[in-house]
C-alpha cells in the first residue's frame, strides 16, 4: 500500500515580536489578563513588506532543504490560507515560482485555522491515488493584516508564520495513517471576516464599519471548539482501533492554552502527551499544527514509530484531525 509519509518539516515565524506588555501601550488590555485567558505571552508578527508567501517561501525552503527534495521534484503544492497575498491567484503560485517548482501544480485551500490539515489530507489523498509521488504542504497566515489593532477581544489573540511538510509516497506503516475532514456552516458569523468578498464588495460605507477584519464571538466558538476537537480525535482513534495510551504527543491547533487544556481532557490525555506552544507564537491559524511539528521535529523529540495526533479546529466552523505514524 502506498501511503504519505512526512520526510521534511520546516517553519518561519517574522523576526519581530511584540508581547503582551508592548500591547498595553496602546490597547485597554494587560498581561495578566492575556496570559491567564489565553496563555500567550508573545506572537510574531510581520512587518512591512513582508507577506504570506514570503513567510511560506521560507517554510518550504526549510522543509525541502530536510527532506533532500529539489524543487523540480514538486508535484504539488497546496497552502492552507485565508490571509493569502490577493483574493487570487493563489499564494501557493508565487511560492511556486519562489521556489522554481516548474513541474508542481498550485494551489490554496480555505478552511480556515483547520487549513492546514485540510490541506494534508488532500495530499495524502493525491499520494495515495498515485497522481502525485512528492507534494509540499504550507499552512501560512498574516493575521495581522486582518485583525483590528483597536479591538482587543481580538487582536491579542493572534500572530503571523507559516509551517510545512514535504509529503513523499511510500510503502510501509509508516505516515500518514488517516485524516477526518468536517464542516458546520450554519454558525459562519461567530467566527469571520464579512468583507469584502462578492456578497459584501469594498465600499467607503464597509471599510468604515471595519468589514475587512475578523469578527469573533469569543465563547461562542470557544465551547463549540472543545467540542468538535475531541470528537474528531476520538474518531481518528476509533478508526485506527487505537485508544489515548497509543498516543506519544497530541499536537493540537495553538488557538488559547485553555481550548488545549479542555479538549485534552475531554479526550483523556494526560499534560505531558501534550504540546503547546500557543505561548510564544499566538493562534497562528493554518500554521500552527506544522509550526509545532517542526519544532518538535527538530529538537529530536520524535522517534520512529511515534503515534502523532494531529487535531484542528476554525472558522467555516471546519474541523479536522489526522493520525501519523512517525
Ligand atoms: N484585555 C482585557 N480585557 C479584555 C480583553 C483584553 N484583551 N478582551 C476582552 N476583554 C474583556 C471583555 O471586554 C469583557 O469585559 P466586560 O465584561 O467588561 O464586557 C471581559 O474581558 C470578559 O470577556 P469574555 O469574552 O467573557 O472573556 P472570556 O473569558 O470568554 O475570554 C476569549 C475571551 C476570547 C479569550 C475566549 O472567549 C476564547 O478564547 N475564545 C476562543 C477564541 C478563539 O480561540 N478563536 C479562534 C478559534 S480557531
Amino acid at each position: 500500500m502506498i501511503r504519505a509519509r512526512i520526510t521534511g518539516t520546516g517553519s518561519y515565524a517574522p523576526a519581530k515580536v511584540v508581547t503582551n506588555f508592548d500591547l498595553e501601550k496602546t490597547l485597554d488590555t494587560n498581561d495578566e489578563w492575556i496570559r491567564t485567558r489565553t496563555g500567550i505571552v508573545e506572537r510574531h508578527l510581520v512587518v512591512e513588506g513582508e507577506n504570506t508567501s514570503d513567510l511560506a517561501t521560507e517554510a518550504a525552503r526549510r522543509a525541502l532543504e530536510m527532506a533532500g527534495v529539489a524543487p523540480t521534484d514538486l508535484d504539488l503544492i497546496i497552502v492552507g490560507t485565508i490571509t493569502g497575498d490577493y483574493p487570487w491567484p493563489a499564494t501557493a503560485c508565487i511560492v511556486q515560482s519562489n521556489l522554481g517548482a516548474t513541474n508542481a501544480g498550485a494551489f490554496d485551500l480555505s478552511a480556515a485555522c483547520s487549513g492546514f490539515l485540510y490541506a494534508l489530507a488532500m495530499g495524502c489523498d493525491r499520494i495515495a491515488a498515485g497522481n502525485a509521488r512528492k507534494v509540499l504542504v504550507i499552512g501560512a497566515e498574516v493575521f495581522s493584516r486582518i485583525v483590528d489593532w483597536t479591538d482587543r477581544n481580538t487582536c491579542v489573540l493572534f500572530g503571523d508564520g507559516a509551517g510545512a511538510v514535504v509529503l513523499e509516497a511510500c510503502e510501509g506503516d509508516r505516515g500518514v495513517l488517516s485524516t477526518h475532514l468536517y464542516a458546520d456552516g450554519s454558525q459562519l458569523e461567530l467566527l469571520y471576516q464579512p468583507g469584502f468578498g462578492t456578497r459584501n464588495t469594498p465600499s467607503v460605507e464597509g471599510i468604515a464599519r471595519g468589514d475587512h477584519f475578523v469578527k469573533m464571538q469569543g465563547n461562542e466558538v470557544f465551547k463549540v471548539a472543545v467540542r468538535s476537537m475531541a470528537e474528531v480525535a476520538k474518531i481518528a482513534l476509533d478508526a485506527n482501533g487505537m485508544t489515548t495510551e497509543d498516543i506519544d504527543l497530541f499536537i493540537p491547533h495553538q488557538a488559547n492554552i485553555r481550548i488545549l487544556d479542555a479538549a485534552a481532557k475531554r479526550i483523556g490525555l494526560r499534560d505531558d502527551q501534550v504540546y503547546v506552544n500557543v505561548d510564544r507564537y499566538g493562534n497562528t491559524s493554518a500554521a500552527t499544527i506544522p509550526i509545532a511539528l517542526d519544532e518538535v521535529n527538530r529538537a529530536g523529540r520524535l522517534k520512529e514509530g511515534d503515534i502523532l495526533l494531529l487535531d484542528a479546529f476554525g472558522g467555516g466552523f471546519t474541523w479536522a484531525s489526522a493520525l501519523v505514524r512517525w
